[in-house]
C-alpha cells in the first residue's frame, strides 16, 4: 500500500516543534528516544510534521519505514501498519527485505502476500503465528536493519490502531535497542475521548523513560496567515484573511478548505469543518459524486478495479469522475491502480453524510464485489456484509477473519472475528443457511 502524502508546499511555522522531533529521534546526532509519540488534533499537521523530519532522515541516508492505521473499525487485519512498512521495504529493498525474513520467518509472514498454510487446515500450531515470536522476530529485525543505517520507523493514526499493533508498539517501547531505532507513533489527540481504547495505553507508554511526548498545538494566527499566502499566491481581501484566521482556529486543514472555498468564491464560508468539506464535493458532477461515495465506503483507500466493480458505470464514465475527483482535490492517484482521499477527514465527513440506504446499497456492493473474488482480506468482506446486513455473509466470513488473524498472531482480532461470527450464529435463520451452504468451517477454533 502506498503512503498517503500531504501535499508538499513549505513547511509553515513548526520550527520549534522541528527541532524538538529531530532531537528526538536522534538526527541532531545526540541521544535518542526510543519510542516518540506524537499528539495533535486531526488536521493540525502531524503528517507534515513528520514528513519534514523523514525528508531530513533519508538525507542523512537513514532508513525510513512508514506504516499507517486505518479507520476499518474492526476490520483491519492485525499489525497493519508493520506490514505495510514491511511490504513497502520488500519492494524497495527486496534483497534486504528476504534476508530478513529468511532469519525471522515470523516477520516473513507480515509481508503482503507472503505465502502461507491456509488458515483452518491442519492443527492450530501449523498455520498460526506466535505472538511473541513475533514481536521479538520484529524488534531483532529492526536492529538487524539498524546495524547498516539508522531506522526510523513512522507508525501513523494509532488512534485507529488494532489491539495487536498497540501490544506491538509497547513491547518495543518497552525494549531498549542496541541499535539506532527510533519508533515514532502520531495519533488525533481530539479523538482519545474517555473509553477510547488507545487512552489508557498512552499514558502506560508515557511513563516509560525511553518514551517522549510531543503535542502539536494549533498554528500560530501569524502562521495561518503565511499559510494562506502560500496556498493563495494571489492576495485575499484582508477581511477575508482575517475570517480565514478566525474561523480555523490554527488548524492547518481547515485553513487550506477554507482557502479553497474563497478561491471558489463561495460567499458563507460554513462553520463546521464537515460541511466545508462537502462544498467540495458538490463541486462535482453528479457522476464524480457518485465515484466519490462509492470510494468513501471503501475507507480511505480503494483500487481501482474494486471501484470499477462497486460503481458498476463504464469504465469511461468511471475514468471520467476519477478524473473530476482528482482534479477537485478530493481523491489523489496512489500506486499504479489505486485512489485515496486526499484527507482522511474527507472520507469521514463523505461517509457520514451518506443516506442509510445509500451506506447499505454501497456497502453491500462491495461486499458483492469481494466476496465473488476472494480478493483482500475476509475482515473486509465481514464489515461490508455487517453493514449491508448480509448476515449469513457476514458470519462465514467472520470465521475466515478470525482464521486469518490467527494466521498473523492476532489472537485478540481472531477473538473478536469469532464472537461477531457466533453472535451472528445465534439467529437460528441465519444459522440454519450457513450450514446449508456448507463448504466452509464455521466451527470457530476460539
Ligand atoms: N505547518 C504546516 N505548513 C504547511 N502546511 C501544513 C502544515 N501543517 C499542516 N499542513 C497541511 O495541512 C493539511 C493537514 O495536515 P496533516 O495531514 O499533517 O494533519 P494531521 O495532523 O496529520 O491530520 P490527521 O490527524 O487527520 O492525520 C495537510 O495538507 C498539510 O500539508
Ligand atoms: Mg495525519
Amino acid at each position: 500500500m502506498s503512503s498517503v502524502q500531504p501535499p508538499r508546499g513549505p513547511l509553515v511555522g513548526r520550527a520549534g516543534e522541528l527541532m524538538r522531533l529531530a532531537e528526538l529521534v536522534g538526527l541532531d546526532g545526540g541521544e535518542s528516544s526510543t519510542g516518540v509519540l506524537l499528539s495533535g488534533d486531526a488536521g493540525v499537521g502531524k503528517t507534515r510534521l513528520l514528513a519534514a523530519v523523514r525528508d531530513r532522515a533519508e538525507s542523512a541516508t537513514w532508513r525510513v519505514l512508514v506504516g499507517h492505521c486505518l479507520d476499518l473499525g474492526d476490520s483491519a487485519p492485525p499489525y497493519l501498519p508493520f506490514s505495510e512498512a514491511l511490504g513497502r521495504l520488500a519492494a524497495q529493498e527486496p534483497v534486504v527485505a528476504d534476508a530478513l525474513a529468511a532469519s525471522r520467518p515470523a516477520v516473513g509472514r507480515l509481508l503482503p502476500g507472503a505465502p502461507r498454510q491456509r488458515p483452518g487446515e491442519g492443527p492450530v500450531e501449523a498455520w498460526t503465528t506466535d505472538r511473541s515470536d513475533l514481536f521479538e522476530s520484529v524488534h531483532a529485525a529492526l536492529e538487524q536493519l539498524a546495524r547498516s543505517a539508522p531506522v526510523l520507523l513512522l507508525i501513523e493514526d494509532v488512534h485507529w490502531a488494532d489491539r495487536s499493533t498497540r501490544e506491538m508498539l509497547s513491547f518495543l517501547f518497552t525494549r531498549s535497542f542496541a541499535a539506532d531505532v527510533t519508533v515514532v507513533a502520531t495519533y488525533r489527540s481530539d479523538d482519545l475521548h474517555r473509553r477510547h481504547p488507545l487512552r489508557a495505553v498512552v499514558a502506560e507508554w508515557a511513563r516509560l523513560p525511553a518514551v517522549s511526548r510531543l503535542h502539536l498545538d494549533p498554528l500560530e494566527p501569524r502562521d495561518i496567515r503565511v499559510l494562506v499566502q502560500t496556498l493563495q499566491p494571489t492576495p485575499l481581501p484582508e477581511q477575508r484573511v482575517r475570517d480565514i484566521i478566525a474561523r480555523s482556529e490554527g488548524n492547518a486543514f481547515f485553513t487550506e478548505e477554507l482557502v479553497a472555498a474563497a478561491d471558489r468564491g463561495d460567499r458563507a464560508l460554513p462553520v463546521d469543518l464537515a460541511d466545508l468539506l462537502l462544498v467540495r464535493l458538490d463541486q462535482l458532477d453528479e457522476q464524480a459524486r457518485q465515484v466519490v461515495r462509492a470510494a468513501a465506503v471503501a475507507g480511505r483507500q480503494v483500487s481501482h478495479r474494486l471501484l470499477e466493480r462497486v460503481v458498476g458505470i463504464d469504465s469511461t464514465a468511471l475514468d471520467r469522475g476519477l478524473r473530476a475527483a482528482v482534479d477537485g482535490n478530493v481523491l489523489v492517484a496512489v500506486g499504479a491502480n489505486g485512489y485515496a482521499f486526499r484527507h482522511a477527514l474527507l472520507t469521514e465527513a463523505i461517509y457520514d453524510d451518506l443516506l442509510p440506504g445509500e451506506k447499505v446499497r454501497l456497502h453491500r456492493a462491495y461486499s458483492t464485489a469481494l466476496g465473488s473474488t476472494a480478493e483482500g482480506p475476509a475482515a473486509e468482506l465481514a464489515r461490508h456484509a455487517r453493514a449491508a446486513h448480509d448476515m449469513v455473509t457476514a458470519a462465514r466470513s467472520s470465521v475466515r477473519a478470525g482464521d486469518e488473524a490467527m494466521a498473523l498472531g492476532g489472537p485478540d482480532e481472531a477473538a473478536r472475528h469469532y464472537e461477531t461470527a457466533l453472535e451472528l450464529l445465534a439467529d437460528p435463520a441465519t444459522k440454519s443457511e450457513v450450514a446449508g451452504r456448507g463448504e466452509d468451517r464455521v466451527d470457530p477454533v476460539a
